[in-house]
């Protein structure tokens, strides 16, 4: 699958998690999406424009289980949180309820939007190592009191990489009578998803990661009934759009925008479909990760941050660094052994990241191991 991808060869590209990599079909789609808005942009951006976001919005609410009227695309994820959180209607004496591995651009957007509502932040703890998606269940469900209105918390944790029970804690926010508000950034094409039947308030996701996408998409999901709370950060004309809710007659038209990558999203999803993504390239991924997390973890020395299975996601898994300096870890990685590796550090400690795509090979997770050999 390499060759159907534009990275440099040369190097071990084992980060999509951060900036996932477009195929070249893909990528030749959208240039001529923008080739074609040039060519007459009043007719690409005024009388077209409906129609291509409809079709685009149809073909990725098929491929996510939900109608096409309950989508809005944005820029990215970060994006669509803060959207999601200034549709919120929450204020002094509420509480938000969150983890202690939301991304960090979503930690800091929840910090702003409790200190300007007056809301009150409660991140729950996710213990490491990940034992058991009702352990996660149960450190949400000790935290409930009647102040909390809103769980949000990551569908998969960027880092550590932690696949978070999504089912169980929208049935719980619902029993609850709380809104809950998934950050999926990481799961469109990386897990199968439904959002009609998944039912959360809110579901915010990129496309521009696992779904292959050109960068500058991401989309969000909206329940029938909180459809119409929607605002959106950038107020434009409002109404331009088709669409039964203010999530898209207030989104969908954001101002003048070059509109390409959102319309590759079709051609995104006709790829996995055509190589059978579920059922063939993520199960070789996560062959790929499993074999090589023996030689990670014992060139770490460190225990694994998973108590057990399925406890990370298919095509990404986290490790721990060994107590020491690790700050120079990613540049050497990159500049000493061609491997683009992320190295995180937060309050429990220090990791790095790998994921593994369709573009990877048994050779490229051998690098990294023998990288880290030579470094750590
Ligand atoms: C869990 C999570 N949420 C949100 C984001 C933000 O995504 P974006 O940079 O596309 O807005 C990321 C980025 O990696 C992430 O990992």
């Amino acid at each position: 699958m390499k060759n159907e991808f534009l990275l440099d060869p040369g190097i071990a590209y084992l980060n999509h998690g951060s900036f996932g990599a477009c195929p070249r079909v893909v990528f030749e789609a959208y240039q001529r999406y923008q080739r074609e808005l040039e060519r007459e942009p009043v007719d690409y951006l005024q009388r077209h424009f409906r129609a291509k976001m409809v079709g685009a919005r149809g073909s990725l609410a098929g491929f996510l289980g939900c109608g096409a009227d309950d989508l809005a695309f944005v820029r990215n994820a970060t994006y669509g949180m803060n959207l999601v959180a200034r549709s919120l209607q929450v204020g002094a004496g509420d509480t938000i309820l969150t983890t202690d591995h939301e991304y960090g651009a979503v930690d800091r957007m929840w910090r702003a939007f409790a200190r300007e509502t007056g809301a009150e932040l409660v991140r729950v703890p996710l213990v490491l190592p990940a034992t058991s998606p009702d352990a996660i269940l149960e450190a949400f469900r000790s935290r409930i009191d009647p102040s909390v209105r809103v769980f949000a918390f990551p569908h998969i944790a960027a880092v550590p990489s932690v696949v978070l029970p999504v089912e169980g804690l929208v049935q719980l926010a619902k029993e609850t009578g709380v809104t809950s508000v998934v950050d999926g950034a990481h799961a469109p094409g990386q897990v199968p998803l439904d959002l009609g039947s998944l039912g959360a308030d809110f579901y915010v996701g990129n496309c521009h990661k696992w779904l292959l996408t050109p960068k500058g998409v991401g989309f969000v999901y909206a329940a029938a009934h909180q459809a119409e709370r929607v605002r959106p950060p950038v107020v434009s004309w409002g109404n331009i759009s088709e669409g039964t809710s203010a999530l898209l007659l207030e989104n969908e038209w954001q101002g003048t925008t070059d509109i390409s990558a959102v319309l590759a999203v079709s051609d995104a999803i006709e790829f996995l479909e055509e190589h059978r993504w579920f059922e063939k390239v993520v199960p070789q991924c996560a062959c790929l990760l499993e074999g090589a997390s023996a030689a990670l973890l014992e060139v770490t020395g460190e225990p694994s941050l998973y108590g057990s299975p399925g406890m990370h996601p298919p095509q990404m898994a986290s490790f721990r660094l060994p107590p020491g300096a690790h700050s120079s870890l990613h540049a050497d990685l990159y500049h000493q052994h061609k491997v683009e590796l992320p190295v995180f550090s937060d309050s429990h400690g220090e990791f790095f990241r790998v994921s593994v795509q369709a573009y990877n090979s048994e050779e490229d997770l051998g690098r990294l191991v023998d990288a880290l050999r030579a470094l750590l």
